[in-house]
C-alpha cells in the first residue's frame, strides 16, 4: 500500500501514548530498518513481512515490513531510541486488542512490546492494610490479576475479562461500569518522547473515560497499583460474578476488538446501536453482534475493509437517526 508520511494515520495502538507522526520526507523506510539495525542490536528478533492478522484480537491485518520482538527492556529502550533518532515510522504493539490494521502490506516498523516489559510483578508493603504492587506493561493483564488474586491484592477485580495487556490497558485506561485501571493507579512507568524513563503521578495526568491522558510519544513500561489486602477466595467470588455477567452480556467465542465506539455521554452506544436495528448487519464476515450492539465479531474471513466499512456505516445511521457522533474505541492503524 503507498502511504503518504504526512496523511498516514499511525494510530497509537496500545501502548503508545499518543500519535507518532515521523517528519514528512526525512524519516528512513521501515523496510530499510532490518539493514540498518538487526546487526547492531542483538537482543531485538526482527522479522520481515510479519501478518499483523497473527497479532490481533480480530484476526484481521496484513503484513508489515518490520516487526520488531526486543528480549529486555534494554533492547527496547535502545531500539525505540534508534528508531526515533532514524524517523522511522513505528507503532508499538501491546496485546493487539484494540485495534484493527489493515489488509494490505504497510511499510512499517512494529515494535512488540511483550516479552521484554513483562516479568516485571512487585509487591511492597503499604501499611494500613494495603500493598503497592508493579506490573511490567507487557504483561498479559489476566495474569496479572491472576497474580492479585493469588496473593490476595483486592482492586482490580473489575478488569475481570479484558483481553489485552497492563500497558494497553493504561492507556486506554481499560474499565467497565464497576470502575477503571486508573482507579488503583499510583504512577506509571514511561518511556518519554526523548527516550528517557519517566514516573508520571496519577494526579499529573488528564485521565478520561477511556484515555489515561498520556503525553504524545510516551511508551508505558509499566504502571504502580495501590491495592487492598483481601482474601483469595473473596476475590476469586467478585472476578467470577463479573465473569459471569459478562458472558451473559457479551459475545464468546468469535474474534473481536471489544467494545468499537465509546459510550456518549449518558449514553449506551450498543443500546443506540441495537434501536437504530443494527445486531446482525453484515458486511462480508463482519458482524455486528447478536448478543451486544457496540461489537463487531468476524465470523470466519472478515477483512479489515468489512469491519471499516461496517463501521462506517454504523456512524453513519447513529448520526443520521439519533444526532450523535459516536467515537470509536479501537484504534485504526494506517488507513
Ligand atoms: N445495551 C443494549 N443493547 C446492546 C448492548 C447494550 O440495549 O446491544 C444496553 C444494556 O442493556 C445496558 C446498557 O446498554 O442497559 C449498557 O450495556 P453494558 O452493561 O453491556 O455496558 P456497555 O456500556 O455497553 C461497558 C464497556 C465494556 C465493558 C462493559 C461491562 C465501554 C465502551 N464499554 O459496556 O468494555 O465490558 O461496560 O460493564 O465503556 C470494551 O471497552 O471493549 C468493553 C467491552
Amino acid at each position: 500500500m503507498e502511504m503518504n508520511l504526512q496523511e498516514r494515520r499511525l494510530a497509537d495502538t496500545a501502548p503508545s501514548g499518543g500519535r507518532e507522526v515521523p517528519p514528512a520526507g526525512t524519516g528512513m523506510p521501515a523496510s530499510a530498518v532490518w539493514d540498518r539495525l538487526s546487526v547492531k542490536l542483538q537482543d531485538v528478533e526482527f522479522r520481515r513481512d510479519e501478518p499483523l492478522a497473527a497479532h490481533t484480537t480480530f484476526r484481521v491485518g496484513g503484513p508489515v515490513s518490520c516487526f520488531a520482538v526486543p528480549r529486555t527492556e534494554e533492547a527496547l529502550t535502545g531500539l525505540l531510541r534508534e528508531v526515533r533518532e532514524l524517523g522511522v515510522p513505528h507503532v508499538i504493539l501491546g496485546g493487539g486488542s484494540n485495534i484493527l490494521a489493515p489488509d494490505g502490506p504497510s511499510d512499517l516498523l512494529v515494535v512488540k512490546l511483550s516479552p521484554a516489559c513483562s516479568g516485571a510483578v512487585r509487591i511492597e508493603d503499604a501499611g494500613e492494610g494495603r500493598k503497592r504492587a508493579y506490573a511490567g506493561a507487557g504483561a498479559g493483564l489476566s495474569g496479572f490479576l491472576g497474580f492479585c488474586r493469588k496473593n490476595g491484592l483486592g482492586g482490580l477485580e473489575c478488569l475481570a475479562g479484558i483481553p489485552g495487556t497492563v500497558g494497553g490497558a493504561l492507556v486506554m485506561n481499560a474499565g467497565t461500569r464497576d470502575g477503571c485501571i486508573s482507579d488503583a493507579l499510583i504512577k506509571v512507568d514511561v518511556l518519554d518522547r526523548e527516550g528517557e524513563r519517566r514516573e508520571l503521578e496519577k494526579a499529573e495526568l488528564p485521565i478520561a473515560y477511556r484515555s489515561l491522558g498520556l503525553p504524545e510519544g510516551c511508551v508505558v513500561m509499566g504502571g504502580h497499583f495501590l491495592l487492598e489486602e483481601s482474601a483469595p477466595s473473596a476475590i476469586e467470588a467478585r472476578m467470577a460474578d463479573i465473569l459471569r455477567r459478562r458472558k451473559l452480556s457479551q459475545p464468546q467465542g468469535f474474534p473481536s476488538a471489544g467494545c468499537v465506539f465509546k459510550n456518549p455521554p449518558g449514553q449506551s452506544a450498543g443500546a443506540l446501536i441495537e434501536r437504530a436495528g443494527l445486531k446482525g448487519c453484515r458486511m462480508g464476515d463482519a458482524e455486528v453482534s447478536e448478543k451486544h450492539a457496540n461489537w463487531i465479531v468476524n465470523r470466519g474471513n472478515a477483512r479489515a475493509e468489512d469491519i471499516l466499512a461496517l463501521i462506517r456505516h454504523v456512524e453513519d445511521r447513529i448520526r443520521r437517526e439519533f444526532g450523535v457522533s459516536l467515537e470509536r474505541e479501537i484504534r485504526m492503524l494506517t488507513f
